[in-house]
């Protein structure tokens, strides 16, 4: 996807994929100013470049993380730690208009409990694994309730492009802030991954020559 770009390589490496699909998720979802996202998976990179982009829609967001110590790291209106059971917005009783759901399939069924009637549910993620045991579509989602997903795949070629310059652009004039984690040297690649793996990092990890 050919972009005209002054960023720096660490600032543009963390872009296409992560952005990319954390716009066409939110795409997806509909988001509008001063509606309320739940964003699932937030220290995730796709979570929080979709917390950076709904944030410059207008919207209010909440994102959860499993791990307290992260807490900090988010930078969404509501940060929630998530323990692994239904999950309570204590700020918005009648739930969120839209979930981001990237923690996948061990979260969707409580996505789907939590979401307010008529609210939309988008599948982006599967870091908790790809299917659901036992899914009773009529039983699990709620009467009104729309379930979604997005796959990176639909925007590739000169839409892709198009969105991926609209990203570099809003970054550049500071609209949008990604978060880079950590830089390694491409010779440090093992202790790349050995840092990914153990779910240490919070946003992204760029690798340089
Ligand atoms: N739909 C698409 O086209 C598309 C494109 C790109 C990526 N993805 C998917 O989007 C998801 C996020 O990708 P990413 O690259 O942004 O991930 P990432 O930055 O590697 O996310 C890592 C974080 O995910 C959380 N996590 C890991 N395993 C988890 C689990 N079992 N349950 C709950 N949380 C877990 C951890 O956060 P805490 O420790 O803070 O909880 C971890 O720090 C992945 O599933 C990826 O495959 C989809």
């Amino acid at each position: 996807m050919p972009v005209t770009t002054s960023l720096p390589w660490e600032a543009l490496a963390a872009l296409p994929e992560t952005y990319l699909t954390a716009q066409g998720a939110l795409d997806a979802l509909g988001v509008a100013r001063g509606e309320r996202l739940l964003i699932r998976g937030g220290t995730s990179s796709v979570g929080m470049a979709a917390a950076s982009i709904a944030a410059a829609l207008g919207a209010e967001t909440a994102a959860t993380t499993r791990r307290r110590h992260k807490a900090a790291a988010l930078v969404a209106d509501h940060v929630l730690v998530d323990e692994g059971g239904p999950l309570t917005i204590e700020a918005w009783p009648e739930g969120p208009d839209h979930v981001l759901d990237l923690v996948g399939t061990s979260t969707v069924l409580d996505s789907l409990r939590l979401v307010r009637r008529g609210g939309t549910v988008c599948v982006a993620g599967s870091l908790s694994g790809w299917l659901i045991p036992a899914f009773e579509p009529i039983a699990m989602i709620p009467t009104g309730t729309r379930l979604t997903a997005f796959h990176s795949d639909t925007v590739r070629g000169a839409a892709g492009a198009a969105v991926l310059q609209r990203v570099v652009d809003q970054v550049e004039a500071r609209v949008l802030h990604p978060h880079v984690d950590r830089v390694f040297s491409l010779d440090d690649v093992a202790e790349a991954h050995r840092y990914l793996e153990d779910d240490q990092a919070t946003g992204k990890v760029v690798l340089v020559p």
